[in-house]
């Protein structure tokens, strides 16, 4: 039988592409642009399957013109690139990569708030320029971690990984808002508590976003937000790029509203807000925060199995909507 053909939107490890060439005829990226709507249009034509990830926007524009597509396997548990009712209506099915990366993703999400409450960047900038002449008593002085109050808003698999690692790892306070609370049995295996969102941005001293982004969690945090908390607390962001209103956050730490940031996404991302160039008390890094070797390799296979499945046995391991099987 004739392999069905795929499109890889991204450069993946060599050893995924060998596996998905055991079942596809393969296009694949392996030179890493990053494709405009246009290209990836372009490029998936003939192909039944795609593997993409974050920064491919499969919509109806790319539907259109692409009717003979099956099925797109997202390289990220995220899928705001999707517009998953356009692909329902278009008959393709969509999937992520849940559960692979949740631990990693708490991890690094608790490595930010480490290093932005206790200024580990802006410390080894000041080491690296040659500042450091001698110790003095206060000299970068930070905010406590342990025991202190964590505030976590959105609280899916990810936020409750960072809230047994704050509570039982770190002996703090765990409050948390959500869509929906939480069974009581999870919130008693998280030692999580439900609170407002406004009561959690007056009395967290430090805030993490674990929110999926949606039109509805758009600038979940504003200067509106920003002017609740305290000027003593830290605000992390490893969920999505639009979740915090980058601009207004950027005032607020130049105003030292509050005390720093640690942001590992950013609208519009790869370019970052300029005036969040500028203010010190901020930690930034590129979207790193499922970005272990074994955890991408997990998530990568995830992808293509999900590829494999769909047209071996009919259904996605983890798929996003229903449409009608392939097989
Ligand atoms: C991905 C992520 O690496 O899974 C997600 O939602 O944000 C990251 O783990 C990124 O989206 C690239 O696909």
């Amino acid at each position: 039988m004739k392999k069905p053909a795929i499109l890889v939107a991204r450069a993946i490890f060599p050893e995924t592409l060998a596996y998905l060439s055991q079942h596809f005829v393969v296009e694949s990226n392996q030179a890493d642009e990053v494709l405009s709507p246009s290209e990836l249009s372009m490029r998936l034509q003939g192909k039944v399957g795609a593997l993409t990830t974050g920064s491919e926007r499969i919509d109806g524009a790319v539907l259109k013109v692409n009717p003979q597509l099956k099925i797109v396997a997202n390289m990220a548990v995220g899928f705001n690139n999707f517009d998953v009712p356009a692909m329902t209506a278009s008959g393709v099915l969509a999937s992520n990569t849940p559960d692979v990366l949740t631990e990693t993703t708490a991890d690094f999400g608790f490595a930010l708030l480490m290093a932005t409450a206790r200024r580990v960047t802006e410390s080894e900038h000041y080491l690296r320029a040659g500042h450091w002449q001698k110790w003095s008593y206060d000299m970068f002085a930070g905010a406590e971690v342990h025991g202190s109050t964590l505030g976590i808003i959105g609280m899916g698999r990810i936020g409750q990984g960072i809230a047994r690692r704050g509570a039982l790892g770190f002996g703090m306070k765990v409050i948390y808002h959500n869509r929906t609370q939480l069974s009581p049995q999870l919130e008693a295996e998280c030692k999580a508590t439900y609170v407002s969102k406004e009561t959690l941005l007056k009395t967290a001293d430090h805030v993490m976003l674990v929110v999926p982004y949606s039109a509805a969690s758009h600038h979940t945090i504003g200067a509106a937000e920003l002017a609740l908390m305290k000027p003593t607390a830290t605000l992390v962001n490893i969920a999505r790029g639009g979740i915090v209103d980058d601009a207004a956050l950027a005032k607020a730490l130049a105003a030292r509203q509050i005390a720093a940031a640690g942001l590992d996404v950013f609208e519009g991302e790869p370019t970052v807000h300029p005036d969040l160039l500028k203010v010190p008390n901020v930690v930034l890094t590129p979207h790193i925060a499922s970005a272990t070797t074994k955890t991408r390799l997990a998530m990568a296979q995830l992808a293509a199995d999900n590829l494999v499945s769909y047209f071996t046995k009919g259904h996605a391991l983890t798929p996003l909507n229903q449409v009608a099987s392939a097989s």
